[in-house]
């Protein structure tokens, strides 16, 4: 058997933990990989991952020492043409007349319903690996690199907390995820922060000020305020409006911004990485296809892409409560 493995959308650290897992564990039962450059537009552009002995494969030792590696070593892309009826069609005949009988494309939201979409006009067999820091899939407990750019962001407050305290200032701190504030809301939990501004919970400016004027009255001196890129109009927007509604604290403002995407993965990603990617070559060697490959309570499990790229996913309300109740 034939099987195509790509890397698409915002790279996520684990990726090549799970690439890994994946070449290890199809190889070994004697199939062979293509690995497609740059996401789905690899696809459209034929552009495979040549290895140093030249050949269009991934082998065992392609894979050798990335396990600990952030980024991709197929590098990845967003790619507007396969998001359009036509590009998905033309990608479906480029694999055919290529040869590859399965695709396990690693990626979030996007690359999923890209899968999806693909699986409709497509004969052979799909079933993705949720890779992405933002957190965003449905069926499993985890995404891969979620975990990693929680520590980055946790380290990162860590030190501004440093500086906050030093000149009894606030910190307004934006954290990626697109529209889901599950970043914001665990590094709020894990970093102590006083504040988290996420879209499925949303405070407005005058319920902010409230609470730091009462975290002010507490004895507060510094503030870390978390927040969601998908929460209103960013972080300085959000500053000027602060400063208007009677802020009590000084105020400095950091976007972590793509810093959250970079960096070694944690032992939790590359261990959910292996997991799933292993998972995805079992499933498809068993004949299924249009799924995702997730863990839920540490149990590997394929779940319907249509499930999983479903709706938002919204973030557990207990832990809402949680911050609400130690951030006093
Ligand atoms: O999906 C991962 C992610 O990093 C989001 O958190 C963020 O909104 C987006 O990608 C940024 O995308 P880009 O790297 O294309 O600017």
């Amino acid at each position: 058997m034939q099987i195509g493995i790509l890397c698409s959308g915002g790279d996520a650290p684990g990726m090549n933990a799970c690439l890994r897992a994946i070449v290890r564990t199809a190889v070994s039962e004697g199939h062979e990989i293509v690995g497609f450059m740059d996401g789905y537009q690899g696809i459209l552009n034929q552009d495979f991952y040549v290895g140093s002995v030249g050949a269009n494969r991934l082998f065992m030792r392609t894979v050798s020492g990335i396990v600990k590696n952030g980024g991709t070593i197929l590098h990845s892309s967003r790619c507007p043409e396969f998001a359009t009826p036509e590009g998905t069609q033309k990608a479906a005949e480029i694999l055919d007349k290529l040869g590859v009988d399965a695709l396990i494309p690693i990626g979030g939201n996007g690359t999923l319903t890209g899968a999806h979409e693909l699986g409709k006009v497509w004969k052979g067999q799909i079933i993705g690996c949720p890779g992405t820091i933002d957190n965003d899939l449905n069926g499993t407990d985890f995404t891969i690199g979620f975990k990693t750019a929680v520590q980055t962001a946790v380290e990162a407050v860590d030190k501004l907390r440093d500086t906050a305290s030093s000149h009894h200032r606030m910190f307004l701190v934006e954290l990626m995820g697109r529209h889901c504030g599950f970043i914001t809301l665990h590094t709020a939990i894990a970093a102590g922060c006083e504040v988290a501004c996420i879209p499925e919970a949303p405070l407005n400016v005058e319920e902010v000020v409230e609470k730091l004027e009462d975290l002010k009255k507490r004895g507060k001196t510094s503030i870390i305020t978390v927040v969601a890129e998908g929460y209103q109009d960013g972080v300085l927007a959000l500053q000027n409006k602060l400063k208007e509604a009677g802020c009590p604290y000084p105020m400095r403002s950091v976007v972590l911004g793509h810093l959250l995407r970079g960096g070694d993965p944690c032992p939790d990603d590359r261990i959910l990485a292996a997991q799933t990617g292993n998972m995805a070559v079992r499933g498809i060697l068993a004949g299924e296809t249009d799924k995702m490959a997730g863990v839920q309570n540490n149990q590997p499990v394929l779940v319907p892409l249509e499930e999983a790229i479903q709706g938002h996913r919204e973030v557990p309300k207990d832990l809402i409560q949680l911050l609400d109740k130690v951030s006093r």
